[in-house]
């Protein structure tokens, strides 16, 4: 059980999550619950506060969600964000009318109260940001104004006695450059959080409920190379010590040298028995010639099980498979599940393991965001150059193999992707884009070589920038850079004639090609 947290009720708001993240940014422990949420779920998070998020739905409407009865009668600080300071001038007896006016994107402010706790050390004028139709036109008697902007009256109000707030604009996204002095405030000022979610606690609480659950059991956690499975690890190795067990499959499908760089560092690194299976042969004679992308899946899905499962049974009596599960994948699916955000990418890590083995779940990272993730992991010891690693697919090369799959086109594409990767390196860029791969098409191109015509395979290279892999921008890069790599794949790798940049952003593309 947290010490102290600050609830967030989710009203259905693209930006919920982001609140959440803002507030442990701050320090300061939060989960996101439906606004429905039982009161006892609510109480085991000892909450200092609660915020009510923005949200689709109009308060006056017929079947709106409405103000849970818990959080007028827990006496606790409350922000209403948007959707959720109309909820409260509803509740109240204050006014919402539909606007003629939408007002959407970049506007100032004036603060007129600059008294207010919530806006502590604040300049007068702030730049927000507005998503709303509908309008305020009522203030609940007890409150008083404290913010305007040119189109709204009540950009922020508040009942200072309460420490009841309400914000027209949303704090928690990048384009209100103070919003997370806001948040801040609210939660050490209004709420009076002592803080303390650092990286050495958050592994301290993780270690704590590992422990509880996992007892005396023993435990195997199949690892990727990327950062996810390496903390849970980390984390569980730390908790249980050597009745974990790791495992690393080679699907033939990793990049260029992947197997051993795992391999190396984790024995490195990290002082937990590691069990290294080479399964190339297994999964490539399998998916020899395979073209559908789900097929590719599925097979490598059921090899993955196929393996664990013979694993497991020669280490004997295990009870517990860890994943890597993130709280952003989560509070995705659990919205999913109650319908009030659109589900907008199928969560697609290799799943169906514990049903069909049996074997109870160990998730330390189910609370976790990606950021606080890497600090855990440095906070354990893990080596920069592996907390910064882009993310991979679990199905790996399969899905940038356009086409069939042959031990020959896995090789151009591994060939290909080590170039353009070592380029980005060499041009200082890899920490600049979250994600860089190449990916080999199903088409051949002409080209000429010397006083020869070629017909040869195609490339195409993706780097994108992202903050958190729902939506993505292509990567500018250096024009040299491109260069440099077109020509070396062309020259180095005897299959490919042409390459090309892909320029599409997500969405409307994927970052993956299949
Ligand atoms: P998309 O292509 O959906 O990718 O924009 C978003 C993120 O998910 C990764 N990805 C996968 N990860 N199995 C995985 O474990 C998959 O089948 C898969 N497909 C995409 C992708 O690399 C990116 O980081």
């Amino acid at each position: 059980m947290p010490t102290e947290s600050i609830v967030v009720l989710d009203f259905g708001s693209q930006y919920s999550q982001l609140i959440v993240r803002r507030l442990r940014e701050a320090g300061v422990y939060s989960e996101l619950l439906p606004f429905y949420a039982e009161t006892a779920a609510v109480q085991a998070l000892n909450p200092r506060g609660v915020i009510l998020s923005g949200g689709p739905a109009s308060v006056y409407a017929e079947g709106a969600p409405q103000m849970p009865a818990w959080v007028i009668e827990s006496g606790l600080p409350v922000l209403g964000i948007c959707y959720g300071m109309q909820l409260i001038a509803h509740t109240l007896d204050g006014s919402v009318e539909a606007s003629t006016k939408r007002e959407f994107g970049p506007a100032e402010i004036t603060i007129d109260h600059p008294e207010s706790p919530l806006f502590a050390a604040l300049d007068l004028q702030q730049r927000v940001w507005m998503s709303h139709g509908d309008k305020l036109t009522k203030m609940p008697s007890s409150f008083h104004p404290i913010a305007h902007s040119a189109n709204s009256p009540y950009a922020a109000m508040g009942d200072e006695e309460r420490r009841w707030y309400g914000l027209q604009f949303h704090p928690e996204v990048v384009h209100t450059p103070h919003g997370r002095e806001l948040i801040r405030n609210f939660a050490y000022r209004v709420c009076g959080c002592e803080g303390g979610w650092t990286a050495e606690a958050i592994a301290e609480q993780a270690i704590t409920r590992i422990h509880e659950q996992v007892g005396g059991g023993r435990v195997i956690c199949g690892l990727s190379g990327g950062v996810d499975s390496a903390v849970a690890a980390a984390l569980i190795g730390r908790a249980v010590g050597e009745q974990l067990t790791c495992i690393f499959v080679d699907t033939g499908l990793l990049r260029l040298g992947e197997a051993e760089q795992v391999i190396e560092t984790f024995r490195n690194n990290l002082h937990i028995p590691l069990i290294a299976v080479n399964a190339a042969e297994e999964f490539l004679s399998a998916l020899e010639g395979v073209s559908d992308p789900e097929a590719k899946r599925k097979i490598i899905g059921e090899k993955f099980i196929r393996i664990f499962e013979r694993e497991a049974e020669s280490l004997g009596d295990v009870q517990f498979l860890a994943q890597g599960t993130l709280y952003p994948d989560v509070i995705e699916s659990t919205a999913a599940d109650r319908n009030v955000a659109a589900k907008i990418k199928t969560h697609h890590n290799v799943g169906g393991l514990p049903e069909k083995m049996n074997l109870k779940l160990v998730e330390p990272l189910r609370y976790l965001f990606k950021d606080e993730v890497r600090a855990v992991g440095l906070e354990l010891g893990l080596p920069e150059s592996w907390i910064w690693r882009h993310p991979f697919p679990g199905p790996g090369l399969a899905v940038r193999i356009l086409g069939p799959i042959t031990h020959e086109r896995a090789e151009t594409l591994r060939r290909a992707d080590a170039i353009f990767l070592e380029e980005l390196r060499n041009f200082g860029l890899e920490r600049e884009v979250q994600q860089a791969f190449a990916v080999l098409l199903p088409v051949q191109s002409v080209g000429v070589m010397g006083d020869y015509r070629t017909y040869a395979d195609v490339i195409a290279l993706r780097a994108v920038t992202t903050e958190d892999f729902m939506t993505a921008d292509w990567a500018r890069l250096p024009a040299d850079l491109l260069q440099r790599a077109a020509n070396r794949i062309v020259n180095e790798v005897r299959e490919v004639n042409r390459v090309v940049y892909d320029i599409t952003s997500k969405p409307p593309a994927t970052i993956e090609w299949e």
